[in-house]
Order: structure tokens, then sequence, then C-alpha cells
């Protein structure tokens, strides 16, 4: 069974992200406003649709390092949501379905556990009806999970910790979601808590006596996991939609489909960056881009500013143990070369890395780890520590790209630098460019070319 009826979907769609342009903008506001009724949210006759977002991966805002890679994030989310969901109190019947797919927790890490506090806090403003758990929210245990948050799991054994299924109404229907998570993504060796059942033929039937016994005229499944699951599931006909997470982490080639038996699967873009548009009914999904046509929602603002307070409050907790290691730091700083290295110091000082400190301090992000990482030289590595104590560490140093040099500069001749083998340097003409794309990559720096990017810096 085809979970998009009809065989008017695009072909499998990968979306190059381009600066927010003004087609882009028409596209999720005035056309889809304009020439698409069944689509805006006040018209109470149109058909229920279903709204679809996940895989946010810890990405709650976007960084701001380039225009292009700037869509998605939790401020953006909220104003999207409100437009969709708070403007039709009359009648919920017709309110639009809001599904996630999960995966929206960082890798775990303290600041991952504040970040893990902020997307749930938010996630509550506009509650989904139903949260497939991924890997990432399992990672932790389910102690990590905000239980007033509708996490499902259909085919968990236990059924302590999770609603195996859910039933709402919409437009006079029974609908019900169900959420299947694939055992082969969870290392269940550390979860004793959950035992995650393998399809089979006795889970299917379970399921199908579920959706009898409650009534169900039509039903979602919220699905991770591989392509043969995927195939059983379509041709099981127990559902009308099916949607998947995103198994992919490159957000500059969304691909949103998945096809899968001559089935188009819709997939919900990565990082956050968009949602999925689905007409209950069926027709082919379409995805509106979290762009800067949102704008970010005032509720976003506090929990934000109080995330950036923890942050900072973690930072300054580590400078402690921090300063001990100052002491033993293998690198020197840009200003113990000029001596010997006059002109590519200069040349160094006139670039952008040489101010890439003051850069995060214009945006108030000095003191997020997951920024200076980037922005400074040797952060976790025995460089950087804070702008009071390693202020001749800020911003791109020489050592960022060749390596500790304090052994060279007490001995030049035994201890050559060379370029810096952890960020993929070795001996053929391209380590200048893998040094660059340690730092130069993804939505950071979506213009990288190292052709244009390395004359502007070459000393
Ligand atoms: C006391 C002088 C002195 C200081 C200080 C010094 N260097 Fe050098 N550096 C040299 C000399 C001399 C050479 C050439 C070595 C050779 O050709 O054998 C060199 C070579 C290099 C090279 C080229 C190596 C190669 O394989 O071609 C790099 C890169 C370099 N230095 C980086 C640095 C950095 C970064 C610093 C500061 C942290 C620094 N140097 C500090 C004297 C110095
Ligand atoms: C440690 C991370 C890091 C590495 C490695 C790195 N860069 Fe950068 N680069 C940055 C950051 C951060 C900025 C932005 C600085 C700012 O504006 O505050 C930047 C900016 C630049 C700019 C300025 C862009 C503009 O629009 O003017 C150029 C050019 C550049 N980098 C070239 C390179 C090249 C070439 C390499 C490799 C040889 C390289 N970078 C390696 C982090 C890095
Ligand atoms: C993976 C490395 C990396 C990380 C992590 C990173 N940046 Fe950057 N950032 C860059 C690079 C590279 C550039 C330069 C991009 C270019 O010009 O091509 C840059 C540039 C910037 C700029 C300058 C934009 C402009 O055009 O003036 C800002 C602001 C910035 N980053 C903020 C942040 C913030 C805030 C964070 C943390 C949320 C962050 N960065 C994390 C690599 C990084
Ligand atoms: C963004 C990365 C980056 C930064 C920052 C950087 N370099 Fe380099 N440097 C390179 C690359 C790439 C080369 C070319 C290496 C090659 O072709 O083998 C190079 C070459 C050199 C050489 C050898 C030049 C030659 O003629 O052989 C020296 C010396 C050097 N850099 C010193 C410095 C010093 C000193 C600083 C800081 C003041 C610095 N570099 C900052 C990436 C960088």
């Amino acid at each position: 069974m085809n979970n998009i009826p009809g065989d008017a979907s695009p072909p499998a769609r990968r979306h190059r992200q381009g600066r927010p342009s003004l087609g882009g903008l028409l596209t999720v506001c005035t056309l889809a406003l304009l020439l698409s009724p069944a689509t805006t949210p006040a018209a109470s006759t149109a058909q229920p649709l279903l709204l679809a977002a996940g895989d946010l991966r810890g990405e709650i805002k976007p960084c701001g390092c380039s225009p292009e890679g700037q869509q998605g994030g939790l401020p953006r989310r909220l104003s999207y949501l409100a437009s969709h969901l708070a403007n039709d109190p009359q009648d919920p019947e017709q309110a639009p379905l809001l599904l996630d797919l999960g995966n929206n927790f960082p890798p775990p890490s303290a600041q991952g556990k504040l970040k893990i506090r902020l997307i749930q806090d938010l996630l509550l403003r506009f509650p989904p009806q139903a949260i497939l758990p991924g890997p990432n929210e399992l990672a932790l245990g389910v102690e990590a999970l905000d239980n007033r948050l509708p996490y499902l799991l259909s085919n968990e054994e236990t059924g302590k910790d999770f609603t195996r299924e859910r039933t709402v109404t919409r437009g006079g229907r029974r609908i019900g979601i169900f959420g299947y998570l694939s055992p082969t993504l969870v290392y269940q060796g550390s979860q004793q808590r959950l035992r995650l059942l393998p399809l089979s033929a006795a889970l299917l039937e379970r399921w199908r006596e579920r959706q009898r016994l409650l009534g169900h005229e039509l039903a979602v499944l919220l699905f991770r996991g591989n392509d043969e699951e995927l195939a059983t599931l379509l041709s099981s006909g127990l559902f009308r939609h099916i949607i998947a997470g995103n198994p992919h982490s490159d957000e500059m080639n969304q691909i949103v489909e998945r096809v899968v038996a001559a089935n188009r699967v819709p997939q919900v873009p990565t990082k956050g960056q968009g949602f999925l548009r689905i007409a209950l009914d069926g027709g082919a999904a379409t995805v509106d881009w979290l762009t800067d046509a949102w704008p970010d929602h005032a509720d976003a603002r506090q929990p934000f500013a109080a995330y950036d307070e923890a942050v900072k409050a973690l930072f300054f907790a580590r400078l402690e143990t921090m300063e001990k290691r100052k002491a033993e730091s293998p690198y020197l700083g840009a200003q113990a070369c000029l001596a010997c290295h006059a002109k590519p110091h200069q040349l160094w000082r006139a670039s952008r890395h040489a101010n890439a400190v003051q850069t995060l301090e214009r945006v108030g992000k000095a003191f997020d780890p997951e920024c200076l990482a980037c922005h400074v030289a040797g952060l976790n590595s025995g460089g950087f520590l804070s702008m009071g104590l390693t202020p001749h560490l800020a911003g791109v140093q020489c050592e960022n790209c060749h390596g500790p040099a304090r052994a060279h500069a007490l001995n030049p001749k035994a201890n050559r630098p060379g370029l810096d083998p952890r960020r993929g340097a070795g001996r053929s003409a391209r380590s200048g460019e893998s040094v660059c794309r340690s730092c130069h990559v993804g939505s950071h720096s979506p213009n990288f070319v190292f052709e244009r990017y390395w004359p502007i810096i070459r000393h």
C-alpha cells in the first residue's frame, strides 16, 4: 500500500539551501496563502493537515556563521506553530496534527543536558500529539525524558515508560498514531528498562487488533529504521501515512523523501530545518522551511537567555581545573612567532581569523564552548581556556593550522611544525585544504572553496 496515494509527488527532492530569497519567502508565506486554500491554517473547511518535524539533533538555533546555513531553530519553530495552531480555537477537530520524529537531543555532555532541558521546555509550548523517541533521546536513559511530553513507542515490550499508541479525532474521524523505532538503532545492553521488539508478523497482528479495538478509521506511523523494515510496514496496509525520521546529518543536502519498493515515504528535514506538511487524506508531502521569513518568537527569548546564563556558569565552573592546565600548555600564541616570522604574522594579524573571538563577543557567545571550538586556538586540547586566562590564544591562530608550536619555537631546527596532522594534514598537496575543512564545514562556511579562500590568507 502506498502511503501517499496519487502519483503527483515530485521526484526525490534534494533541497539545496540558498540564501533566504524572495522566492523562498513567497513559497513559505504568500503562495501558500494565495494559491492553496487547503493549506491555510485558518480555513476550517479545509481537510486537516499533518505537520511533522524532528531530528533537531541539538541544533537549537542557527549559529549565524553564514547567511546560507541559517534555517531552523526553536524560536522560528514557535512562530511557525503559533501561526498554524493558535488561531483555530473554535474547532480543534480541524487543527493540524503535530507529530515529532524525535532525535531532538544533542550528544550527551554537561552542556547537552542544559540543551535537553531547553528543547523539551520549548516543545511543551506547542506539544505534539506524539513524539517518537530516537536513539538520541534514549542515550541518557528514559530519565532524561520530560514526562509531560507524549513520547510514544508501539514496539516496546515492557510498556512501562511509553504510551503504545494514541487515538485522536480530526474531522470526525478516529485516527490512530503508532511509532516504530528499530531495535537495530539502539544499544539495549545499557537500557535495562527498555525492550524494543523487531518487526514480526505477531507485532503487526497486535497493531491490527489495537486499531480494530480502538475503532481507528485511519492510522499514521512514525518510523525510524531501515528500508527493509519500511518495505514490510508499507506492504502491511496498516497505515495511511508513514513518516520517517531522517538518517542524514548533512543539512546542506536535505533529503526529505525515501523511495522504498516504489513508495515515496516523506522524511522530516534534518536538524529541525523545516516541517513536513501532509494532507490527512493524502497527496504529496511538501516542506515548509524555517527560513528567516519566520521571526524568532518572543516566548523563546527568556528560555534562551536562561540557557546562555547556565552555559556561562558551567564554563566558569571549569576554570579552576583549567588554571592547572595553563602552565602545561603546548601552545604559545601568535605573538611568540612574530620575532622570527614577521611577514606571516603581519598577514595573519590583518585577517579575520585574528578577530574570531571578537566576532563571538559581538553575538554574545564568547562563553559557549560549542562556538569557541572553531574560533580560538586549542580549546580542550591544552590551549585556550578563557579570555581572562589565555587572551594570547584568542582567535583562529597559527597553531590552529600548524599545531602546537612551543617545542618548535624553543628549538626551530629540531622541531618543524608543518601542518597539524590532527586536522587531516598529511603529505599531499591538498593538506592545506583538509586543515581548512576542519572548521570551514557545512553550514559554518557553505561558500568555502579552497582556491578562493587560501589566496586571502596566503603567507
Ligand atoms: C626563534 C625563532 C622562531 C620562532 C619563535 C618560531 N619559529 Fe617557526 N621557524 C623558525 C625557523 C628558523 C624555521 C625554518 C626551519 C627550517 O627550515 O629548518 C621555521 C619554520 C616554521 C614553519 C615551516 C616549517 C616547515 O616545515 O617548512 C612553520 C609553519 C613555523 N615555523 C611556524 C611557527 C609558529 C606557528 C611559531 C609560533 C608559535 C613559530 N614558528 C615560532 C624559527 C622560529
Ligand atoms: C580553527 C578553525 C579554522 C580553520 C582551521 C580555518 N579557518 Fe578560516 N575561518 C575560521 C573562522 C572562525 C572564521 C571567521 C572569523 C571571523 O570573521 O570572526 C574564518 C574566516 C576565514 C576567512 C575570511 C572569510 C571572508 O569572508 O573574508 C578566510 C578567507 C578563511 N577563513 C580561510 C581559511 C583557509 C584558507 C583555511 C585553511 C588553510 C582556514 N581558513 C582554516 C575558522 C577556521
Ligand atoms: C565547525 C567550526 C565552527 C563552529 C563550531 C562555529 N563556527 Fe562560527 N564560523 C566558522 C567559520 C569557518 C566562519 C567563517 C565562514 C566564512 O566566512 O566562510 C565562521 C563565522 C562566524 C561568524 C561571522 C559571520 C559573518 O559573516 O560576519 C559568526 C557571527 C559566527 N561564526 C558565530 C558562531 C557562533 C555563535 C557559533 C556557536 C553557536 C559558531 N560560530 C560556531 C566556524 C565555526
Ligand atoms: C588558517 C590556517 C593557517 C594559519 C592561521 C596560519 N598558517 Fe601558516 N600556513 C598555512 C598553510 C596552509 C601553509 C602552506 C603549507 C604548505 O603548503 O605546506 C602555511 C605556511 C606557513 C609557513 C611556511 C611558508 C613557506 O614559505 O614555506 C610558515 C613559516 C607559516 N605558515 C607560519 C605561520 C605563522 C607564524 C602563522 C601565525 C602568525 C601562520 N602561519 C598562520 C596555514 C596557516
